[in-house]
Parts: structure tokens; C-alpha cells; sequence
């Protein structure tokens, strides 16, 4: 009988008569366990100390110590060994005591019947082997838990770091785009002040009206984008011919002047991570009912994006622009963009604009629209400050003060499309003086 190091285990066999320690070694012999034996508990303690047994028998009249207390000092030594307890008919009550107790797992009684002995010893010598697998199972498990944990943190180290890597790299990419859209409205200034103020009106309307109809995140970032540089394409066209009326404007001229949409694309497409702007700028006078240009697109082929700046373009043109309309308001160049309703025009952008100028009308006594950089500590905002994918910054109704213009400037480096904010004229006026 072996543990699983292929050691033969060791049974440890304790009387203090000579002769039944004899009796028991012929009884043995033949076992495949190893068999130690003594007549003295205190040499067996010391036995217990240094060798791990398996198996412990001893006497219960032992004139040095009774069985019942060697068999408890035992197990405090060797609490794996089993212990098997001797005796006889009129100690019978100790036996059930010590096993009551649990400091003995089975008892014999004397004299014992040979075949019965070895049996009880080889049940004692399997119930070690269960105690001894149970804990290797267990000290396997408590391993591997151990070892999962430790797997399980440096995934999620490895996981933190790699969403470290790919925050800092995005937001490079993000900075990076930012800044040639920036380079890229500054050319379209240095061509064409009028040009460059129309597309930052254009793109400021175009967030009111995308975040009116749901349009978030990426997509209402690359709406800005692509607002703020729809008339890219115009860059290198001649000025007497882009302020000329487009009634006088010669058939090449018109031709010219309507390749802007090819040509802005064309160039958006070399700028990296610039996403769908160059669709959303190729489509911005595209009509609902297939004549507008340059692919003669209809209602669903249209992007939503392109359809929100052609609407918010139009507008501008009517309230700022076109000089036939210098005495305009706003509701007349609400008024000319709903004539376009269903046709130009998707009915439910011109809605949106329809109740984001009613809004405005609505405020327009008290308020005063600026350029972010004017905006001064002291002010009180009219409406909310988003960032350019619609993160609310300050709810309206803000009294901003030296930290909000610190917030401010901050956030403009990052994202410098919200170039208009609104305050109140009174309150502002009141701060003032
Ligand atoms: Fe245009």
C-alpha cells in the first residue's frame, strides 16, 4: 500500500506490553504497509514529531499515559494521522468518549479478531489517503484560483493600458483633424472673409439643427466639420466671379462655381480620419427631387448631414447674403427656405429650422449673439454651451465667471467650432455697469 510518491505509508503501533507488539508484527508482516512499533508514548510522540504515519494504534491501559490522552496528544502532532484506538470490554466508555470527542476514529476491542484488525487498519489507511487527496485537491484549486486571479489582473492591466493607448491615440487623431480643419477654414478667410464667416454661421446653425434631430457624437462632430467647410472648394475661384449675382454669371462661370462640391470633397478626401465629410460636403446642394448637383441624388440617397447644412446654407444665403434681401429677417428667410420644403429641402430640417428661429425670435429681445472669444466674466448665457459633439458644457442660464472662461478656453483648443454663444442684454448690460 503506497501514497502516491510510491513510499510505502507508515503505520505506528503503540503498547507497552512486548508481547502484543510482537503479536501484532507476525500479524503484520505481510501488509505493504511499513510498520513501526513501541512500548513507550513518549518515544512515539517523537516518532510522530519527524514521520509523517498514517495510521496510529495504541492501548488504552498503558501504565505511562491511558490511550484516550496519547491518542488527543496525538493529533495535536500529526492531525492527518489516523488514529485507531485498543481496548478492552470495561474501558469501552473511554472509547466512545474519545470518539465522540473525534480524537479517535475507530476503536478494537481486545482480543481482537485478526481478520477484523487488518481490516480496520486498511479502512483507516484508505480514509488517509482520502484526507491526504482531499487537501492536494485542495491546495490544486486554492493554485489555480490563485493563479487565475493573478491572470485575471494582468489582463485587466494589459486591458487598461491598451484602452490607455487607443484614448491618447484617438484623441491625437482627433486633435490632429481639428487642426487641419482649422488650417483649412484659415485658407478659406485668407481667400474670402465672406466665404469663412458664412461657413462658421452655416456650421453653427447646422449643430442647432443636427442636435434637433438627434444627430450625436461622431456624426454631429463630422456635421460641424463638414458645415464649416462646405464651400472649401471655392478656395482659387476668382472673386469677381463668386461675388458676381448668379444671373450674371456666364454658363463656364456657373459651371465653375458648382464644381466647388467635386472639388472641396476631392480635397477633404486626403485629410486623415476625416470620415464621411467628404460625402456630406459632395452633397450639400443635392435636392430632394434629383435637380440639385453634382450627382442628381434623391430623398433617401441624400445623407441627413448634407441635408441639414444645404437647409441651414440656404438660410444663410437669404438672411446675410443675397443682397436683394438686405432689408430681410430671419422669418422672411425662414419663409423663402419653406418654399423649398419638399422639393429642395427635407421637410423635417426645414421644420427643425423652423423651431430653432422661432426660439431665437422668442429670445431675440434680450438677447445678443457672440463670438466665443467676446465672451466676458459677468455674462449670463441664453442658451446652452455644447461641445462640438454635443456635450453639454454649461446648461443655459450660466453666470460665467473666470473659471468658465479658463473651461472655455480649454475646451476651444480641442474644439474650436463653437465659435457662437448667446448671452442676455439685460443681465449682460447689468453686469456691465
Ligand atoms: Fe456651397
Amino acid at each position: 500500500m503506497t501514497d502516491t510518491d510510491s513510499k510505502p505509508l507508515k503505520v505506528l503501533l503503540v503498547d507497552d506490553e512486548p508481547n502484543i507488539l510482537m503479536a501484532y508484527q507476525r500479524l503484520l508482516r505481510m501488509e505493504l504497509f511499513e510498520t513501526v512499533y513501541t512500548t513507550s508514548p513518549d518515544e512515539a510522540f517523537e516518532l510522530l514529531k519527524f514521520n509523517q504515519f498514517a495510521v496510529v494504534v495504541s492501548d488504552q491501559r498503558m501504565p505511562q499515559m491511558l490511550g484516550s490522552l496519547f491518542l488527543e496528544k496525538a493529533r495535536e502532532i500529526s492531525p492527518k494521522t489516523v488514529r485507531i484506538m485498543l481496548t478492552g470490554y470495561s474501558d469501552m466508555q473511554a472509547a466512545m468518549d474519545a470518539i465522540n470527542r473525534g480524537s479517535v476514529y475507530r476503536y478494537l476491542t481486545k482480543p481482537w479478531r485478526d481478520d477484523e484488525f487488518k481490516l480496520t487498519i486498511r479502512q483507516a489507511l484508505t480514509q488517509y489517503r482520502m484526507g491526504e487527496e482531499r487537501t492536494k485537491a485542495h491546495e490544486l484549486i486554492k493554485k489555480q484560483n490563485s493563479e487565475l486571479q493573478e491572470l485575471s489582473k494582468h489582463l485587466e492591466r494589459k486591458v487598461f493600458e491598451r484602452t490607455q493607448e487607443i484614448s491618447a491615440l484617438l484623441l491625437q487623431l482627433e486633435q490632429s483633424l481639428l487642426g487641419t480643419v482649422q488650417v483649412l477654414a484659415g485658407i478659406m478667410d485668407i481667400h474670402d472673409e465672406s466665404v469663412g464667416s458664412h461657413c462658421r454661421r452655416v456650421a453653427a446653425l447646422s449643430r442647432e439643427l443636427g442636435i434637433e434631430l438627434g444627430v450625436t457624437g461622431r456624426d454631429l462632430l463630422e456635421l460641424q466639420i463638414a458645415a464649416k467647410l462646405h464651400d472649401l472648394g471655392k478656395v482659387g475661384i476668382p472673386l469677381d466671379i463668386l461675388r458676381k449675382p448668379e444671373t450674371e454669371r456666364t454658363p463656364e462661370e456657373l459651371e465653375q462655381v458648382a464644381a466647388h462640391v467635386i472639388r472641396g470633397a476631392a480635397t477633404l478626401r486626403g485629410v486623415p480620419n476625416i470620415g464621411h465629410v467628404p460625402v456630406y460636403v459632395r452633397h450639400h446642394h443635392e435636392n430632394l427631387d434629383g435637380t440639385g448637383f453634382p450627382d442628381r441624388l434623391t430623398e433617401k440617397q441624400i445623407p441627413l448631414n448634407s441635408k441639414i447644412i444645404a437647409v441651414a446654407n440656404a438660410f444663410d444665403h437669404e438672411l446675410n447674403i443675397q443682397t436683394i434681401y438686405q432689408n430681410t429677417t430671419s422669418l422672411k428667410a425662414l419663409g423663402e427656405v419653406k418654399k423649398a420644403s419638399g422639393t429642395r429641402f427635407d421637410p423635417k430640417v426645414v421644420k427643425a429650422l423652423s423651431k430653432c428661429i422661432y426660439e431665437r425670435i422668442k429670445d431675440k429681445g434680450e438677447e445678443i449673439e457672440l463670438c466665443m472669444k467676446n465672451l466676458k466674466a459677468g455674462m449670463t448665457i441664453s442658451r446652452e454651451i455644447r461641445t462640438a459633439q454635443g456635450i453639454l458644457l454649461f446648461p443655459k442660464d450660466t453666470f460665467i465667471d473666470e473659471r468658465h472662461l479658463e473651461q472655455l478656453r480649454s475646451f476651444l483648443e480641442l474644439d474650436p467650432f463653437a465659435d457662437i454663444v448667446y448671452v442676455y442684454k439685460v443681465r449682460a448690460a447689468a453686469r456691465a455697469s
